[in-house]
């Protein structure tokens, strides 16, 4: 569990390859001074990742239609996106809806085959038991397996991609801290277990704390000293793998 302070274009490319990437820009929406887009990441980031390795990249709609081009020139193939709803949100215009949600958009080499990319699925066990009929098939497919099925009570089903999580307000120790448990759902679906993340633009470190919670690997990195010692502090604090009912 590391978090490095600088710029994240030159150091993280020393501490791959990654089995996978997080990253967390500024989205570049407002005219806020901290609020400006980062050149040149993209490329580098595809470079220190693994080939089965892949990229969750947080922002807004309007953010990622303005550097499309930039993850199709660094190589980059779209696979999903997820969208985190929050309890509240921002407010920067009076004339338009009020915006409570962000996205996280994966991404993979576009030379791998996504068969290829490392990916477990996550469920929920929320599944309501039904019966699933399967349409009749022509004879000349071939025998189908069963007509139908039972699913029970509570069994695993897929879980769906608008994710409800209040964010950290009042406790975030960085004004866009994302919730832990959303970015442990991602690091559990693209890393493996043991596996290394790397969090180009950390803020708080709750990537870190994700990454301990699913006994991953973590290296972060933070340009503004004063929070890169906030997140170090952050972690330093964390039980180890396991000892919190966690394993
Ligand atoms: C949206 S915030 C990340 C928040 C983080 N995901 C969390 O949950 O706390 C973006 C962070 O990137 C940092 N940053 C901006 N440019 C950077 C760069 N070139 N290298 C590393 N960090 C950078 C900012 O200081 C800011 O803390």
């Amino acid at each position: 569990m590391t978090i490095l302070t600088g710029d994240c274009r030159a150091e993280m490319i020393w501490h791959g390859p990654y089995d996978m990437i997080l990253a967390d820009p500024p989205y570049g929406d407002t005219s806020l001074d901290w609020d400006r887009r980062v050149a040149g990441w993209l490329s580098l980031a595809r470079d220190a990742l693994k080939p089965t390795g892949s990229i969750w990249v947080f922002g807004s709609l309007r953010s990622f239609m303005a550097t499309a081009d930039q993850f199709d020139e660094a190589g980059f193939r779209y696979a999903q996106e997820i969208v985190w709803e929050k309890q509240n949100g921002t407010n920067f215009h009076a004339d338009r809806f009020r915006r409570v949600h962000e996205l996280a958009v994966q991404f993979y080499r576009a030379e791998v085959p996504w068969r290829d990319i490392h990916n477990t699925v996550q469920t929920t066990s929320d599944a309501t038991a039904r019966t699933v009929r399967r349409k009749r098939r022509p004879a000349h497919t071939g025998h189908i397996g069963a007509a139908q099925y039972t699913s029970q009570d509570g069994g695993p089903r897929l879980m769906r991609s608008v994710l409800y999580l209040r964010n950290c307000h009042g406790r975030a120790i960085h004004p866009t801290e994302k919730p832990v448990a959303l970015l442990e759902t991602l690091i559990r679906t693209s890393c493996p277990e043991g596996g290394l993340v790397g969090d180009w633009f950390a803020g708080s470190g709750a990537a870190g704390e994700a990454c301990r919670m699913a006994n991953r690997r973590y290296i972060g990195c933070e340009i503004d000293p004063a929070m890169a010692e906030l997140a170090r502090a952050r972690l330093a604090g964390l039980l180890p793998f396991g000892d919190g009912g966690t394993s």
